[in-house]
């Protein structure tokens, strides 16, 4: 008989979130490697750029780099701090050399919805600060149209919640407020504000004009499509191959 791996008898679901456990560490050792001495770097928030933070603390420890990092959530901060990564914020330096973060969705033209961890907010200021912007994803993040799988989060002033929702009711989309489960009230961002999501029934048409419709809309303080921000697109693959694009 053949040798059997572990593997080979895992059910198919438990095997596919390996897989794409693999493919997150290894688009994320490869940002990792992308940080030189002297860089400061954005750190963003999610389970693939958590990985990034944890090769990223190794090598500072490793190698002695001096790096500093500036947080896009709580969580984040937390855990570059366990990671030995030195921290600052952009009061201190607003400009970056590279910023780091994960995406839900990714298209063709480095186009992202971002948000499912709530804190797209930031996450959008960190990476407007940065010379470039590199994301990192597994392959179930390739759509080739935006809102296909994930919807868009929008980030709302508690009392604008009713009026944001009706609105994006008229744009064609399906909006519901983000809870915890069905027991909990809204999820409470790190700003202290609520999250719509916005699901497209047949993925977003025209990612620009809902951009400029979303930034124009009182109570929202940001919404997760990434336009024109994207500047490297690092896909890691089950086999640990990484596609930079
Ligand atoms: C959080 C984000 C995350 O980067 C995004 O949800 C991807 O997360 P993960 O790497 O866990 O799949 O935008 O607001």
């Amino acid at each position: 008989c053949p040798p059997q791996h572990i593997s080979d008898t895992l059910p198919s679901l438990t095997r596919s979130s390996m897989d794409r456990d693999t493919a997150k560490q290894a688009a994320a050792e490869a940002a990792a490697q992308l940080v030189r001495d002297g860089m400061c770097v954005g750190l963003g928030s999610g389970s693939t750029t958590a990985y990034a933070l944890e090769f990223l603390g190794r090598r500072i420890q490793a190698e002695d780099l001096d790096v500093q990092g500036v947080p896009t959530s709580f969580a984040t901060e937390r855990r570059a701090r366990t990671h030995g990564i030195p921290l600052t914020s952009l009061d201190d330096t607003p400009s970056l050399d590279l910023a780091l973060d994960g995406a839900d969705e990714v298209d063709d033209a480095f186009r992202l919805i971002k948000g499912a961890g709530g804190a797209h907010a930031r996450e959008k200021v960190v990476a407007h600060q940065a010379d470039r912007f590199v994301v990192l994803v597994d392959p179930t993040k390739e759509v080739s149209r935006l809102g296909t799988q994930f919807p868009v989060p929008v980030e709302v002033l508690p009392m604008a919640a009713t009026p944001v929702m009706n609105a994006l009711d008229a744009a064609g989309a399906t909006p519901t407020l983000r809870t915890a489960d069905a027991k909990d009230g809204p999820v409470v961002t790190d700003q202290g504000l609520w999250i719509i999501d916005a699901r497209f029934p047949d993925g977003i048409e025209n990612p620009d004009a809902l951009n400029r419709r979303l930034c124009d809309r009182p109570g929202v303080l940001d919404h997760g499509l990434f336009l024109d921000m994207a500047t490297d697109v690092l896909v890691g693959r089950p086999d640990e191959s990484v596609d930079h694009r």
